[in-house]
């Protein structure tokens, strides 16, 4: 039987796909990639990923505002969010969060504090998951799931927070996505953190179309590669990587049970 994965994280709505999306699709299925979730970042992109999931059947869709395109939340968003939520492909709040890389304004860290709280609250009221973006803000972002995501489930994608807060997200039954950062030579403190994880709260990823792993790394990515992504945590887990597949399969799918 083929090896299963699902990529939990990519942006296919983005246009360096425009001239091969279907190709590129085609290339995840035949590398087993056969569920992808891919990420809303405004209004504008969250109903396209949605267009995406009706046309592709392997595509899912994750509706939200990224932080770094953060005002208030209107009374239209939050309508909005309600509504592609009764969505059957629909099956996450995101990407939301908080970017302090990117955004060094205080007001503005505000607002991003604000947008998430009220994105948060939008997956209360729909009873979805939740993925969450933290560049460069982990207290920040911990302080407020520890006050206000405690009755929710979710991700941090792209994990790059230390392993004392990645502790602290597990006993909440919150998940940490892996991506190609894994496999740099930069990955610092990450593989200690992998290796350390429990199996059941580790999801991979790929972030698609950045962050291609190793050896593509600085190529375009594309959710076929998320097989490099389980290959290097099965190497430092020391695990198999159809272990790896199964398990981060299983946990896409108790994480989002909308994944059909
Ligand atoms: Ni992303």
């Amino acid at each position: 039987m083929m090896t299963r994965y699902i990529d939990t994280h990519a942006h296919l709505y983005d246009e360096h796909y425009d001239a091969d999306r279907a190709e590129m699709i085609a290339r995840a299925e035949a590398a087993g990639v056969t569920q992808i979730i891919s990420m809303g970042d405004t209004m504008a992109a969250s109903a396209r990923v949605v267009a995406d999931a009706e046309r592709y059947p392997a595509l899912y869709a994750a509706v939200g505002i990224h932080p770094e395109s953060a005002a208030p939340l209107t009374d239209a968003d939050r309508a909005q969010f309600l509504a592609w939520a009764e969505h059957p492909k629909v099956v996450a709040i995101g990407e939301i969060g908080l970017d302090y890389y990117w955004e060094k304004d205080a007001a503005q860290r505000a607002v991003q504090r604000e947008l998430f709280r009220a994105q948060l609250d939008v997956a209360r009221a729909t009873g979805l998951p939740v993925c969450i973006h933290d560049r460069d803000a982990h207290g920040d972002t911990l302080a407020i799931l520890q006050e206000v995501g405690r009755d929710l489930t979710g991700v941090l994608h792209c994990y790059s927070g230390s392993l004392e807060t990645a502790r602290e997200l597990w006993k909440m039954g919150y998940y940490i996505g892996i991506d190609g950062p894994l496999t740099y030579k930069n990955a610092a403190k990450l593989p200690d953190i992998v290796r350390e994880a429990p199996q059941e709260r580790l999801l991979i990823e790929t972030d698609s179309p950045y962050l291609a792993p190793v050896p593509l790394r600085g190529k375009r990515n594309e959710p076929a590669y998320v097989v490099y992504v389980a290959a290097k945590i099965a190497e430092i887990r020391g695990e198999s990587v159809e272990e790896v597949a199964a398990y981060t399969t299983e946990n896409a799918r108790r994480l989002y049970p909308k994944l059909v």
